[in-house]
């Protein structure tokens, strides 16, 4: 995973020395917006998902009357031999339509140190604002976490696994598999909604090999290796002989999805960052929306599969580890900038029918120490699970 993640750091030089060297192209923005995710695995299902309304939580407590604005968490586990049994937050509503995810402590590099009690209250915070999370891989046992705390919980929700594959190590990609196959053999697939393979392999692999082209002929050796694994992945599904089908997908940078990846593909994640593109924050919702539109999903239909596109991550950052980094050149990292991010993108997306994963989910500490500037500071909730300065917005998401 570090190797993975260094190489996301290579890349985000190289593309920014593309982009300081000449005026930024449709395909320099694309690079930077592959940048931005160095998160960890990714996963994801075009598999429409029903939305369910609030009412799955079995809530002792009158819900809503925490003292949670001071004690942080946003939801508490009411009886510790129940974990379907919790009182919710009222800041909180079900109003986005997916989250990116990474159970804390799930890279092998640090030691996965993720725990079922830390993923069961993810999961109770998660239920709260969304149906459907997106994994980024599975090492660290983390689908069968999630999986275990979704049961514990009985909240209503459905994952789009994730299989991190790393160029020039196909054990990863295996070891990952055996343990995904594992999980869906223990929990079934009820609260499956896909399966990512690949979490911005492609960036990796063009940028790595000196290009900027997605379609190059260098880059078709890359993809190689992901539609490999992709019919692999169906493979491993089909010998289950599961009661429903599982989409198989492909998570990338916005502008880093290959023809013969897309071909291959059941859906597409696409991350779509307007802070890497350098827009003002009153112009970074509808900047999303249109590249989305004109990069991913206006692409994808011409093709005879069709593969359905998700925005995988947008959000805005709220601070760097750095001055330097807190703006972006048009816009500052800070949390008034995300909550107009999340006033003018969230609630119209849905309206809109817009499929996404909002990032994120929490601050990731691992990505401050390692990567610095914004790298650790997108979440709706601190590292501690408190929820920020923010209003979240209450409109049903699809
Ligand atoms: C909530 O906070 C108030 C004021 O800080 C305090 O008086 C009250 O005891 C708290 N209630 C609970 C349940 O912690
Ligand atoms: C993985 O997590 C599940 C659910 O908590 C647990 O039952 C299983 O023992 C775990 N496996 C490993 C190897 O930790
Ligand atoms: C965005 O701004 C930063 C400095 O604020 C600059 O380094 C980078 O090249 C800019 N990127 C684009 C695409 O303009």
């Amino acid at each position: 995973m570090s190797d993975v993640h260094y190489q996301s750091l290579d890349m985000q030089n190289a593309a920014e020395k593309q982009a300081k060297s000449g005026k930024p192209s449709p395909k320099v923005i694309g690079s930077i917006v592959g940048l931005i995710v160095l998160i960890a695995i990714g996963v994801t299902v075009g598999v429409i998902v029903s939305k369910n309304n609030s009412k799955e939580h079995k809530s002792t407590a009158s819900s809503g009357s925490s003292n949670s604005s001071t004690s942080g968490g946003g939801s508490s586990t009411t009886n510790p031999n129940d974990p379907s049994v919790f009182t919710k937050d009222e800041r909180l509503h079900r109003s986005f339509y997916g989250m990116a995810y990474t159970p804390e402590g799930s890279l092998p590099d640090y030691g996965c140190s993720n725990s079922l009690a830390g993923v069961i209250k993810d999961i109770q915070l998660l239920s709260q604002l969304t149906g459907r999370i997106r994994l980024y891989g599975a090492d660290c046992n983390q689908t069968a976490l999630v999986l275990e705390a979704i049961k514990q919980t009985k909240v209503d929700m459905q994952v789009f696994i994730g299989n991190y594959v790393v160029e020039g190590d196909p054990t990863a990609y295996e070891r990952q598999r055996d343990v995904i196959k594992s999980a869906l053999q223990t929990y079934g697939v009820d609260h499956v909604a896909g399966i990512t393979v690949g979490n911005e392999f492609m960036l990796n692999y063009v940028v790595g090999h000196n290009s900027n082209d997605a379609n190059s002929a260098i880059a078709d050796e890359g993809a190689a290796i992901l539609t490999a694994n992709i019919a692999d992945t169906r493979s491993m599904l089909a010998s289950l002989n599961l009661p429903k089908a599982i989409p198989v997908g492909n998570s990338d940078a916005g502008s880093y999805f290959n023809k013969q990846v897309m071909l291959a593909i059941d859906y597409g994640l696409s991350n779509v960052h307007a802070w890497f593109a350098n827009t003002t924050i009153d112009a970074a919702s509808s900047w999303v929306t249109t590249f989305f539109e004109e990069t991913n999903v206006a692409p994808a239909a011409l093709l005879p599969n069709k593969p359905k596109m998700y925005i995988a991550e947008t959000g805005w950052p709220t601070d760097s580890k750095d001055i330097s980094n807190k703006n972006n050149g048009a816009a500052d990292a800070s949390v008034p900038n995300l909550q107009i991010f999340i006033d003018k993108f969230v609630c119209q997306a849905n309206t809109a029918g817009i499929p996404y994963f909002f990032f994120e989910f929490v601050d990731e500490e691992w990505k401050d120490i390692k990567y610095g500037g914004v790298e650790g500071h997108w979440g709706i909730f601190n590292k501690d699970r408190t929820l920020k300065s923010l209003t979240l917005p209450d409109c049903s998401s699809p």
